[in-house]
């Protein structure tokens, strides 16, 4: 049987992961799952874990579930593992898009600084991880959801030798669902070729039963409703002659960069209201865990599809089974880009289509990116590059860089208040700076 281990096993989105493989138990049998957590996250993991536990009992599966705060025991001859934790909670998430936002700057929790910020904080505890598993678990698979995806899947690829590792982000799903909403059709019908980055990906082509629809579905993306395909961000809507001539399908995180005045303003109304994205979580958070706490409860609640992360248990079990079974089915994911996009260094972490197999993701090959989106692309890729590389090293001036030349920041000087400000802010989990 298969063992998988989910380090951040406390999420709230927990329960969406148990139905996941309550739901594919046929073609995936796994027969332990160990739910890992910090003291920081034990009595999340309890509340989180006992109604996983009910949720197994009353689907009659023989799964085993263990919560534990021992990584290490945890990692022990693992087969997957899954990662979703947050380094610091959602209070780290409100300081990375509050304090941008109080100098005038997005605030966003993997997009500009606070995205710098959260992968500072992240990527010295993955690394950590990874060596845990060459220890303990060596032909694992590490299937990290843990944001930023992006930056945190080049860390990995640069600074260890672990090749069994997938970033996976619910965004290209997510955009999949919400076109075959807009088709009014079964998602099944719809394929997209997707390439690009972690939360800079493209659509290049849109098919609808193997047709490719694109001209179509960019029409309609003008309205705002359409212009995003996740609870987290509020699209603005795009104009008609300029997705025409872009011609390829944006994702909801284009809306700070061909966006970004509108989406200032919003954010900015939020910050004055005491309302960014980590403080309506943590009230949806507070509210879901009332719920896992019923004894009676022993279901994934509806509320949690108020989250961003929507279909995530979707994409990662999919991803889990098609590894597991071989299927050579084709999924978007995280993975060395190997020369399939060749404007992105070849070793580097692309986001895009690929043919899932057991010796892990292949990207289908589709050519360059679009001139338009060629230039952005390379920017963001040099920025997780050099965030990866402040986070190893904790080299002050790497991240001054970073911080920089992240499109979202105006100025090396605004960059600079940015910057100190939050490395205090964050001095608890930045051990390296
Ligand atoms: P959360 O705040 O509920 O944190 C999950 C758990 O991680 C908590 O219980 C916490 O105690 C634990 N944790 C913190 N540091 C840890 C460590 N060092 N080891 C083990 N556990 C640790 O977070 P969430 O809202 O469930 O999100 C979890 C992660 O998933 C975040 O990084 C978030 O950005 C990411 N996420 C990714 C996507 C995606 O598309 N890739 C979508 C949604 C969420
Ligand atoms: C999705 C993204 C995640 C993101 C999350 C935020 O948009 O793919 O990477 O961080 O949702 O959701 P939340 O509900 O926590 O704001
Ligand atoms: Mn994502
Ligand atoms: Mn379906």
């Amino acid at each position: 049987g298969l063992k998988v281990v989910t380090i951040g096993g406390g999420s709230s989105y927990t329960p969406e992961l148990i139905e996941g493989f309550i739901n594919r138990y046929d073609e995936l049998p796994v027969k332990e799952l160990w739910l890992v957590d910090i003291e920081e996250g034990k009595e999340k993991l309890d509340i989180v874990g006992n109604l996983a536990k009910r949720m197994v009992e009353k689907a009659g599966l023989p799964i085993d579930v263990h919560l534990t705060l021992d990584r290490q025991t945890a990692l022990k001859d693992a087969d997957f593992v899954t990662t979703q934790f947050r380094v610091g909670l959602l209070d780290a998430r409100a300081k990375d898009e509050r304090i941008p936002l109080s100098h005038g700057v997005i605030g966003q929790e993997t997009n500009g600084p606070g995205g710098l910020f959260k992968g500072l904080r992240t990527v010295p505890v993955i690394l950590d991880i990874v060596k845990d598993m060459e220890a303990l678990c060596p032909n694992a698979w590490l299937i990290n959801f843990t944001n930023p995806a992006g930056m945190v899947t080049e860390a990995v690829l640069r600074y260890t030798d672990l090749r069994k590792v997938v970033g996976l982000c619910n965004v290209p799903i997510g955009m999949e669902m919400g076109i075959a909403r807009l088709l009014d059709v079964d998602h099944s019908r719809v394929r997209i070729d997707f390439a690009g980055l972690n939360h800079m990906v493209y659509g290049l082509d849109i098919f609808l039963d193997g047709v490719s629809v694109k001209e179509d579905v960019i029409q309609k993306l003008s309205s705002p409703e359409n212009s995003s395909f996740v609870k987290n961000v509020e699209g603005s809507g795009w104009e008609p002659e300029f997705l025409r001539a872009l011609n390829a399908l944006t994702c909801p995180y284009h809306n700070y960069y061909y966006n970004t005045d509108v989406m200032l303003e919003k954010e900015l109304e939020n910050y004055r209201d005491g309302k960014v994205r980590a403080q309506v979580v943590q009230k949806l958070e507070n509210e879901l865990f009332e719920l896992y706490k019923d004894p009676d409860l022993s279901e994934k609640p509806q509320q949690l599809s108020e989250r961003g992360g929507a279909y995530y248990s979707d994409a990662a079990i999919r991803l889990i089974s098609s590894i597991y079974n071989d299927k050579k089915d084709i999924q978007p994911v995280n993975t060395i880009n190997n020369g399939a996009i060749p404007s992105i260094p070849a070793e580097s972490a692309v986001e895009m289509s690929c043919v899932i197999t057991k010796e892990g993701p292949k990207p289908v090959a589709m050519g360059d990116l679009p001139v338009a989106s060629r230039g952005l692309v390379q920017q963001i890729k040099s920025f997780e590059r050099i965030g990866a590389e402040a986070a190893v090293t904790g080299n002050y001036d790497t991240a001054l860089l970073a911080m920089t030349i992240n499109p979202l920041v105006p100025s090396d000087k605004t960059g600079k208040v940015i910057l100190d400000e939050m490395l205090e802010a964050h001095k608890q989990h930045l051990p390296n700076f």
